[in-house]
Parts: structure tokens; C-alpha cells; sequence
């Protein structure tokens, strides 16, 4: 009787399980069919009004709502396109593939061999001819890298001396603001160049400097794809000086012996200790990566994060209540979901090595051919109603491997801690300012100036010396 029961309820179950996944389908489709009238609704709109017409339909598309709606379509109808053209020129290539599905993505990023990185010729180009280990594949050259620069900027850092830098420069920032802040422009870059003076012991000729050094050399490697004359020309001026920075900087602190607990200091003692890697070329290859790394990642994203949050005012007084009363976990999880809507790198690229068949067995199959070009839209992957509950929804429950926001596999973020750490400390402070609101007008709205970066997004709130707190 209970074996009857037993098959009665596994039948039922498959019945149920069969049900499911149609009622699924269906959503998914009625899904990427709204999306679809959604952007042609976009586009529509866009075709009026001031300006040249390509330049509105660029700049409708890009927001991050119309690109989740594009992604949601490719997803849907074609969830991996493979062409057989090169449509990347700053790399060696053959094909382009464009990888939407959360599997699918995870595929790409998590099987090193097969899919590897491409930035070595752009790391050439910024280090005269050397590589730095995001550039390079596993083997002994990378894995000595990554280890000596764990062992420089290691995680007791985060606690010691990052945490408490940082919140000392943000209030002085704050203080100083008088009730009206362009985040990124007053705020996070120039807290960020100081942090790398302070903590990596190379603060550059100037704020200014170091912060136009390192967004250049970042715009060069990951935002230009076609080897655009100006960019280029823009990358090897900046890294020209900035090589030669670091040079005068590591000979310096050799030549006066002095003794500071820095990421400099550290990787002098991994070269006392003789560790491969770590002859002066070394540390300048791996402190130009590391710093161009720091610098405009952790500004573009909190940016990023807090316009997202500005966007949804019940939200907001959420993560407002988090910040006041302390509670670290929680304003995390605002941070990361606010961050899902609008990542700071949604797509990871990576070239085949080899001929690859894609979520094998599966209806999404495609087999990417050698040589391929292949982008990995982890923005998608965050959106796959397939893999994540309700992924419209601004949900503060949902489990970490429903963010894709660090890469993953081999070359899964090395600062993933420290921007962890960090932006909450900016965002934090932030947060906790009383009547806090975007500026009015253009001023109050995130302004990436042309560039792939967040410029502007001014604030106000009522702090010390402004005119509303003297009432
Ligand atoms: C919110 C801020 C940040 C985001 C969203 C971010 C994102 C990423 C992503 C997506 C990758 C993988 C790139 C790829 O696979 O092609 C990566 C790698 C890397 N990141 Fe970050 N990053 C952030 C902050 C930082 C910081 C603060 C540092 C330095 C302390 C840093 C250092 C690196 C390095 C060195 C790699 C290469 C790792 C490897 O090849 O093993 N990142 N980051």
C-alpha cells in the first residue's frame, strides 16, 4: 500500500514539476515580450526631441533599465548568439559570441582554460611590454602574482587600516560640504587617491593626477574595444607617467631605507626575501594594475549604488534606517541589490582557446568555435527569471550566488573584500545624513560626462554651516 502511495505521489509530483515549468515558459515569453514593446515604446519616444537622433537612441538605450529590457529579449528568444564575425578589433579574434543565460554565463567565467582572459596586449601597452596577473593564465607567473600581492595588501588591512582611513577622510569631506556634495567629483575619487597614498604609499604627483592616471589606464583596458586613436594615445601618456612615478618611488624608498608598513614597504621586504615576482619591475607592473584597479572601481560603483538607491524613495528610507541604527548586514544586502540594477561591469570577456560546446544537452546548446570573442553578460545572468525569484523585484533576501558583481573563476575580483568594505563606509555616511536628497535640476542626476565612468551626482542635506541647519 505505502509503495502505491509512494509511486501515486511521485507521479504527482512530476505532474506538478511538468506544470511548473510550462506556467514558467509562458511567463518567461509574456516576459521578453514586454520587454520588447517596452524598448520599442523607448525607442519611439527617443526619435523625438533635441539633438541627433543617433545620439538620443544611444543614450535611451544605455540606461541601465533599457539594458536589462534588451538583455531580457536576447535572453528569452536567443540566450547565445554566435556570429561569425569579428566585431572586436582590439583583439586577436575570429568570431563574437554573446552569452546571456545564468548557466551559461557562469560556463564562460568558471572554465579558465577554455575561456581566457585578453588583456595581455593592453597590459604590454601600460607596462612597457610586461603583463599584470588579470592578463595572464593560470600557471606559475600568475599564481606567484597573486600570492605576493595577497601577501602586501592582506586582509587584516580591511579592519586596520583601510576602514579607519577612510572614515576619517569622509567626515572632514562631509563636514567641509556644508550641505551640497558631487559625490564622485568631491567625495570618492579624491578619498580613494588618498587612500592609495596612505595605504599602498604612492598618494602620485598630485590627487588630481593619480586620478586621471588611473581612470585613463582603466578606460584603455576594459571600455575600448576597437583600439580608438585617442584612447590609446590617452593610456600611453598616462601610463608613460605613472611608470616613471612608480620607478622614483620604489628607488626612493630604497635609497632612504625608511621602514613603512605600506603595500611598498611589504613588497620591498617579499624582494629582501627574494620572492619571484618582486624585483623592482615587479612591483611596479603590479602596483600599476593594483592602482588603476582601486581607484575609479570602487568611486564608479558607489556612485552607482547610491543613485540606484536615490531612485526608490521607500527603498532608500530603508537603507537609511540600516545606516542609523548600525546594522552593517543589512545595509550590505541594500548595497549589493541596489548594485545588481545598475553593475559596474555587466558583461566579462574572455576568448576561446578552443572549440567549446556551450550548456551542452541542453535546448540553450551552441558550440563556440576557437578563436571566438565571447561576452558574458553577467547583468543578464543577475536577471534569469529561469535561476533568480522574482528578479524585477528589489529583494534584500536573495542568496549570494544571485550577484555576479566580482567575476568569478580564476580572475574573480582581488578587491572584492575591500570594495565590500569600503563602499559601505562611504554609503553609510552618506545614508545617515539628515534630509538627504538629489540636488534639483541635471546637478541631481548621475552624469558620466561622456566617459565610462560616473562623474557627477550631487547631494544636499542638511549638515553643519548650511543654511537650513542655521534656521
Ligand atoms: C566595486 C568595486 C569593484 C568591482 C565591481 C570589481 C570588479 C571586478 C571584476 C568583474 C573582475 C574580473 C574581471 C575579469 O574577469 O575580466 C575584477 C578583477 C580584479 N579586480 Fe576588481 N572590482 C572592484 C574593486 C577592486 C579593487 C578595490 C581592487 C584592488 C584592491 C580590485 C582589483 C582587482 C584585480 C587585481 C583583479 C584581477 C584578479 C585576477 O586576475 O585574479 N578590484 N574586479
Amino acid at each position: 500500500m505505502s509503495e502505491l502511495a509512494g509511486l501515486f505521489g511521485a507521479i504527482f509530483g512530476g505532474i506538478l514539476n511538468i506544470a511548473r515549468q510550462l506556467v514558467m515558459s509562458v511567463y518567461v515569453i509574456l516576459w521578453g515580450v514586454w520587454n520588447f514593446l517596452t524598448l520599442l515604446w523607448a525607442g519611439g519616444k527617443a526619435l523625438f526631441g533635441r539633438g541627433m537622433l543617433k545620439d538620443r537612441l544611444i543614450a535611451t538605450l544605455a540606461r541601465p533599465e533599457h539594458m536589462r529590457a534588451i538583455l531580457a529579449v536576447l535572453r528569452t528568444f536567443i540566450p547565445t548568439i554566435v556570429v561569425n564575425k569579428r566585431f572586436v578589433t582590439a583583439y586577436d579574434n575570429s568570431a563574437t559570441a554573446f552569452v546571456t543565460a545564468y548557466e551559461d554565463v557562469l560556463e564562460v567565467m568558471n572554465l579558465d582554460q577554455v575561456f581566457q582572459t585578453t588583456y595581455a596586449p593592453k597590459m604590454a601597452l601600460l607596462t612597457e611590454g610586461n603583463n599584470f596577473f588579470l592578463g595572464m593564465q593560470e600557471g606559475p607567473d600568475y599564481i606567484n602574482n597573486v600570492s605576493n600581492m595577497r601577501l602586501a595588501a592582506n586582509r587584516n588591512d580591511i579592519d586596520e587600516i583601510i576602514t579607519p582611513f577612510i572614515s576619517a577622510e569622509i567626515a572632514s569631506v562631509l563636514v567641509a560640504a556644508q550641505g551640497k556634495l558631487d559625490v564622485p567629483r568631491t567625495l570618492t575619487k579624491p578619498v580613494l587617491a588618498r587612500l592609495v597614498g596612505h595605504y599602498f604609499g604612492t598618494p602620485g604627483p598630485s590627487e588630481d593626477v593619480l586620478i586621471d592616471w588611473t581612470h585613463t589606464m582603466f578606460h584603455y583596458i576594459f571600455f575600448d574595444f576597437s583600439d580608438e586613436a585617442e584612447i590609446v594615445a590617452a593610456a600611453q601618456t598616462a601610463s608613460a607617467g605613472c611608470r616613471v612615478y612608480l620607478d622614483q618611488a620604489i628607488a626612493a624608498r630604497q635609497k632612504n631605507g625608511e621602514m613603512r608598513d605600506d603595500v611598498l614597504g611589504r613588497c620591498l621586504k617579499l624582494q629582501t626575501a627574494e620572492m619571484p615576482g618582486m624585483d623592482n619591475l615587479g612591483i611596479r607592473n603590479n602596483f600599476l594594475g593594483m592602482i588603476t584597479a582601486m581607484l575609479p572601481t570602487i568611486s564608479n560603483a558607489t556612485t552607482r549604488v547610491l543613485d540606484q538607491l536615490l531612485a526608490r524613495p521607500e527603498v532608500l528610507a530603508g537603507a537609511q534606517a540600516a545606516a542609523r541604527s548600525g546594522d552593517d548586514e543589512l545595509l550590505s544586502r541594500y548595497i549589493v541589490e541596489a548594485f545588481r540594477f545598475n553593475p559596474m561591469n555587466p558583461v566579462i570577456f574572455r576568448r576561446a582557446a578552443e572549440d567549446h560546446t556551450l550548456a551542452a544537452g541542453t535546448l540553450r546548446q551552441r558550440e563556440i568555435p576557437k578563436g571566438c570573442f565571447v561576452f558574458a553578460a553577467n547583468l543578464s545572468a543577475m536577471f534569469d527569471p529561469w535561476v533568480i525569484p522574482s528578479p524585477g523585484r528589489f529583494d534584500l533576501s536573495r542568496s549570494p550566488d544571485q550577484y555576479i558583481l566580482w567575476g568569478g573563476g580564476i580572475h574573480k575580483c582581488f578587491g572584492e573584500q575591500i570594495s565590500r568594505t569600503v563602499m559601505p563606509v562611504f554609503l553609510k555616511e552618506i545614508l545617515k545624513l539628515p534630509n538627504l536628497k538629489r540636488a534639483s535640476g541635471p546637478a541631481g542626476q548621475m552624469d558620466n560626462a561622456g566617459t565610462p565612468f560616473p562623474q557627477h551626482l550631487t547631494i544636499t542635506f542638511e549638515g553643519a554651516g548650511d543654511e537650513k541647519s542655521c534656521t
